[in-house]
């Protein structure tokens, strides 16, 4: 029998790398799909080139399904891998949701994020959970590990640009290096936790409320924070720049850094067109509305 499920893109707007360590977060799921074909095969393969990892990451979902056999997975998106925009979590529901169909099981959002978190841990060793999180269920939330997610009501929608440095961040390194941070100087790295935790409070608030003036000075000190955690590059930082020259309210990293991709918040859908212009000479870049 051959089955479909979908999963969808994320950006993490505050807290990302700090939530691992315990902080709350805040991101939201995006309106780009990633679709997989599930049809039994003579052997486990996927229809893309990829690495040895997503096969174990598939593996282990199948089989915690209790799907033992092989099949050919067939993967359509046009989200890009290893950008922060949650390739690999966008992978696991959907294959998770295909999984589920083809065993005839009716899963909540929640069941299918713990399915994929069984994936996300393969690709990345110490998920915090938030990825498999919103590419299970649409919109904006306020994230702790080990916790059910909050809901936010946003009071306006937020337009964002999305920039994509075209390098290759690889989450699983990045992570072990902030940790690594944390061991070596743990004073500086609470101090810098309490920082975040009180931020993306902050930041709620704003988020609910339409402060989108403080939201961007917000931005601008957690992409500071991951600075400080060594996850930025150069070209993160270019992009930055540009969209800070371009009249954005705030940038910063999205996701795990080391590449992949940054987000800038305009004041509004008109003001994204300049920001679109000015990144999109150098930069892959995307439009997204969120709320
Ligand atoms: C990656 O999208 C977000 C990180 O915080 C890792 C995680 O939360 O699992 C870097």
């Amino acid at each position: 029998m051959v089955s479909t499920g979908t999963g969808f893109a994320k950006t993490i707007l505050f807290g990302e790398h700090f939530v691992v360590q315990g902080t709350h977060a805040i991101g939201a799921s995006l309106s780009i799909p990633l679709n997989v074909t599930l049809t039994p095969a003579e052997e486990l393969s996927i229809n893309i080139p990829t690495g040895q990892i997503v096969l174990d990451a598939s593996r282990k979902i199948l089989d915690a399904f209790g799907l033992d056999g092989n099949y050919l997975i067939e993967i359509d998106t046009k989200i890009p891998s290893g950008a922060g925009m949650g390739w690999s979590a966008a992978y696991s529901v959907a294959l998770s949701r295909a999984a589920a169909a083809a065993q005839g099981m009716e899963l909540t959002w929640k069941r299918i994020a713990e399915y994929a978190y069984l994936g996300e841990e393969v690709f990345h060793g110490n998920p915090s959970g938030i990825d498999n999180t919103l590419s299970s269920r649409r919109g904006a939330i306020l994230f702790k590990k080990g916790e059910d997610p909050i809901p936010i009501e946003l009071g306006v929608p937020l337009h964002i640009v999305i920039a994509h440095t075209g390098k290759m961040g690889i989450t699983k390194d990045l992570v072990a290096g902030v940790a690594q941070i944390r061991a070596e100087r743990p004073d500086f790295f609470l101090e810098l936790m309490k920082r975040e935790e009180r931020l993306v409070v902050e930041a709620k608030k704003c988020l609910e409320t339409a402060n989108l003036e403080r939201l961007g000075e917000l931005m601008d000190t957690n992409h500071g924070y991951l600075k400080q955690v060594g996850v930025s590059t150069l070209e993160l930082e270019d992009v930055v720049s540009i969209a800070k020259e371009n009249g954005a309210l705030g940038a910063k990293i999205t996701g795990a850094g080391g590449g992949g991709c940054a987000i800038a918040l305009a004041e509004s859908k008109k003001e994204t067109e300049t920001l679109m212009q000015a990144l999109s000479s150098k930069y892959l870049v995307f439009e997204a509305q969120i709320g």
